[in-house]
């Protein structure tokens, strides 16, 4: 496996592996790799001959610097488990290599970033438009591979491949669970054991509210509110959001249809937990 720290030299390797016929495949990732980065890295092997995965922790999508400061960074875990999973290479730059003195460029999203996460964490959506849009040219990839748990994360670059033409296949992958319905997220491990047992209501708000619809409920205050009550009746959780929204233009959908999605955050003290369900 090869580790590069610098995106020329990811680019001129990437250039090998095109010249001779390969399919480039890339997971950005910001490391802290756990089973679902694993799913991906698989995914990708299915629509790819070779796999590169970027671990880069983007400051400039934080929006809370103890958010920042206290992300996982077990970078030799990761690089063991990209080994142990065939990566055929890792792109690992320091922040003063992705970000040098006199960076003054960003790609700004449209108004699908202005919406949910993007009204909830000002700015969050350039910083990820903006390091994706690096990590594209650094890795030149034929496609890439991204969660669906970061529902609107995926719609904004989709909407940025195409307006930007940019010439590579955007593939979105299902949410991987733990048995219990938690979505993995590498700000699990940040959970006590007691948070980690009560986060099992975010998954089960999304439920309660699936159920609700499938039982003939159609009014988005009224599952929303259906759905609220399962995280408000958890007192280690604190309720941010819980939105039914068009899949495209992440609106509000009133009445709920097939299809609609269910996008929540909720709090557990400082860790903040992001799930989403189509209904
Ligand atoms: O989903 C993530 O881990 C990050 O937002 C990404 C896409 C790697 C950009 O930093």
């Amino acid at each position: 496996m090869q580790v590069f720290t610098d995106p020329g030299d990811l680019s001129a390797w990437s250039d090998v592996q095109r010249v001779h016929g390969q399919r480039v495949g890339l997971v950005p990732t910001m490391g802290a790799l756990h089973d679902g980065h694993l799913a991906l890295i698989d995914e990708t092997r299915r629509h790819a001959d070779v796999v590169v995965v970027t671990i880069f922790v983007n400051p400039l999508q934080f929006n809370r610097p103890d958010d920042f400061a206290t992300y996982p960074r077990p970078i030799d875990d990761d690089l063991a488990r990209c080994e142990a999973q065939g990566v055929d290479a890792v792109y690992a730059p320091l922040a003063n290599t992705m970000y040098p003195e006199g960076f003054q460029t960003h790609v700004v999203p449209g108004p699908l970033a202005d919406v949910l996460e993007g009204a909830e964490r000002p700015g969050h959506f350039r910083g990820v438009t903006t390091v994706v849009a690096k990590l594209f040219n650094a890795a030149r990839p034929h496609v890439a591979v991204f969660g669906q748990k970061d529902f609107q994360q995926l719609a904004v670059i989709r909407r940025m491949t195409t307006d930007l033409d940019m010439p590579i296949e955007i593939v979105g992958l299902p949410t991987v669970r733990e048995p219990d319905g938690l979505a993995l997220s590498s700000r699990n491990r940040r959970l006590t054991p007691e948070q980690r047992v009560a986060a099992v209501c975010v998954p089960r708000s999304l439920q309660a509210v699936r159920d609700a619809y499938l039982a003939g409920e159609r009014h988005n205050d009224a599952l929303v509110r259906i759905g609220r009550a399962t995280v408000d009746a958890e007192p280690l959780a604190r309720f941010e959001h819980l939105e039914l929204v068009h899949p495209d233009t992440l609106r509000p959908a009133d009445p709920v249809e097939r299809g609609t999605v269910a996008v929540t955050a909720v709090w557990f003290d400082e860790v903040r937990l992001i799930d989403n369900l189509v209904i």
